[in-house]
């Protein structure tokens, strides 16, 4: 027997890569204590309450910013949101099991599905973009007309349009309460057990939980380093061109209705369709005809295409037609470019 092969018999721990292991596992940990202090250093809904004297001074941060920064749900149920998970990924809840709310809410592609409008069962084609679920508990009212006040009314529609789940709540019922193990989970957590009520409030509390905060609010609470330089430069312009006048608040938007085309018609040359019509199709007022919910831009960069008839592919040319129809002017493309980089940042860091 040679020296080499009793070497290799016998197994004997190799340094260089006991090093490597314990290289890796350093970096494991500082990157996970680095998430939880971030996640930490995020106020509460209580401290922001307690702290935040008006509207627009962010606790130890910044004031007089028209963004204000997301802060951690409080007092959510966590037997409630895991249910509310499990539904959201449930495929039972339309008609022929085949598609889930995260079919085209996918949480890993910032909670929208990335087409022009999205298939329901059957192949039926909705009529409108789907919109991210990810900050949608920020909204003051859902859908891009407004016409669901909050997220429990909202989590009903989909399940019975018949272009979106097709189901109807006798069937989702029957279905959802021969699975014992669901049944028992809604009776621990719900004194009413699975009911219509309890489904919309499970799949609301989850979506509560949601909000995650971006670099952006690092930097609302005092982070300059969150920033780069280019990516201030595109939230100064963002301000002093106006954006924010519409698209503020905790949600970047979200929080009021406004016309698409305020200072050039945007439905000039086309026939609208009725999901053109906006928040008229909810109030039959003249004036509401295409008002629509200023949409929120948190995680804008991640849900292309844009606009609620889908109409702009790409991030630069959303923001070169919101300049023309809503603010009236021609941005120039180094304006642009610099607005783009700082709506990157209100990308969530982490993942819900
Ligand atoms: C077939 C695709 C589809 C399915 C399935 C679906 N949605 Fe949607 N969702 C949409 C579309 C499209 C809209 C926008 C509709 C509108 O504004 O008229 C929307 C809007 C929303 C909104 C409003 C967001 C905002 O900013 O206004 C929320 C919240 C939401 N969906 C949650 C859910 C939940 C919860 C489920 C499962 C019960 C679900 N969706 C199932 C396509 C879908
Ligand atoms: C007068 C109000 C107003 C102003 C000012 C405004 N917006 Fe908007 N913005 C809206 C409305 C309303 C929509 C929804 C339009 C639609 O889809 O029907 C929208 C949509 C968007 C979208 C698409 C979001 C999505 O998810 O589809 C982006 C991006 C956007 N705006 C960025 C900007 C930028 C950048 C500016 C400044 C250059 C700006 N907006 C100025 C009201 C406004």
């Amino acid at each position: 027997m040679t020296r080499q092969k009793d070497d290799s018999a016998t197994p004997r721990a190799n340094p260089a890569k006991v090093r490597r292991v314990l290289a890796i596992a350093l970096t494991a940990l500082v990157a996970v204590a680095w998430i939880v202090f971030r996640w930490q250093a995020v106020p509460t809904e209580a401290q922001f309450a307690e702290t935040v004297l008006s509207p627009g001074q962010a606790p130890g941060g910044r004031s007089g910013e028209p963004i204000l920064p997301l802060y951690r749900a409080e007092g959510l149920d966590p037997a409630k949101i895991a249910l509310g998970r499990q539904l959201f990924h449930d495929p039972r809840l339309s008609s022929d099991e085949s598609i889930s709310c995260a079919t085209c809410h996918p949480l890993d592609k910032g909670g929208a599905d990335g087409l022009k409008v999205s298939p329901g069962v059957g192949g039926t084609q909705g009529s409108i973009n789907a919109p991210s679920v990810l900050t949608a508990a920020h909204n003051f009212r859902q859908f891009w007309d407004g016409r669901a006040a909050t997220l429990e009314e909202q989590a009903g529609g989909p399940i019975t349009n018949p272009v979106e789940m097709a189901s109807t709540w006798d069937q989702v019922l029957a279905k959802l309460r021969a699975d014992s193990e669901l049944s028992q989970g809604f009776a621990q957590a719900y004194q009413a057990g699975l009911t219509p009520d309890t489904i919309r409030h499970a799949l609301a509390e989850f979506e509560r939980s949601l909000p995650m905060p971006s670099r952006f609010d690092r930097w609302l609470l005092g982070d300059d380093g969150a920033l780069a330089a280019n990516e201030l430069a595109g939230y100064r312009l963002f301000k002093k061109h106006g954006c924010s006048g519409c698209h503020q608040g905790r949600n970047v938007g979200g929080n009021l209705f406004q016309r698409f085309g305020v200072m050039a018609a945007y439905f000039g040359g086309k026939t609208p369709s009725k999901a053109d019509l906006g928040r008229f199709n909810v109030t039959g007022r003249d004036e509401d005809r295409h008002v629509f919910k200023v949409p929120s831009l948190r995680n804008v960069a991640r849900t292309a295409p844009y606009f609620h008839d889908a109409s702009a592919a790409r991030l630069e040319e959303a923001v070169r037609l919101m300049g023309r129809h809503q603010l009236g002017m021609e941005l120039p493309e180094s304006d642009i470019a610099q607005i783009v980089a700082f709506l990157h940042t209100l990308d969530s860091e982490a993942a819900p």
